[in-house]
């Protein structure tokens, strides 16, 4: 009987404006570790889960949205940090919306727990959820939530 190889999951993580700065940035908020040691323990999470990750970061809306529509036929779902843009960017919610990929919203810091204007989320609403106010955590209970959906959905 000839054996079936199935291509391994591959994930986008998407980081947005400002998360280049993590280390240094507001440490008392977004934690100490830097943005390169965030992917490496994304990166070896995803080796648990026997799912390739990708991480790119970008403070521009459109390298971003480039990002996502380059997403299509590449990579199976989107785990996204979309920083300020959050709360601002509807043409990453349409990129989004657009290709269709299923994605997972995470945050570093409870933006519910801050100022008012970072309780809005124009990505929520076409994400299959979100998770936010874990530090690091938040994106590896992101990967783990968006590979678990993905095996269960595709
Ligand atoms: C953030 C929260 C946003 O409000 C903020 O603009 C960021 C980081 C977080 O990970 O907690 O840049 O997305």
């Amino acid at each position: 009987m000839q054996e079936l190889i199935l291509d391994p999951l591959s994930v986008l993580v998407l980081h947005g404006p400002n998360l280049n700065l993590l280390g240094q940035r507001e440490p008392g908020i977004y934690g100490s570790l830097t943005l390169s040691q965030i992917n490496r323990q994304l990166e070896t999470e995803g080796q648990k889960l026997a799912v390739k990750v990708f991480t790119m970061q970008s403070n521009h809306e459109g390298v971003l949205v480039d990002a996502i529509h380059d997403a299509l036929g590449k990579h199976q779902g989107i785990l996204i940090n979309a920083g300020a843009y959050t709360h601002t960017s509807i043409a990453l919610r349409d990129a989004i919306a657009a290709v269709s990929l299923p994605t997972v919203e995470v945050h570093l810091s409870n933006i519910y727990k801050r100022e008012e204007f970072r309780h809005h989320s124009y990505i929520a609403p076409i994400a299959i959820g979100q998770i936010s106010g874990f530090g690091v955590q938040s994106y590896i209970l992101g990967l783990q939530a968006l590979v678990l959906y993905l095996r269960q959905n595709m």
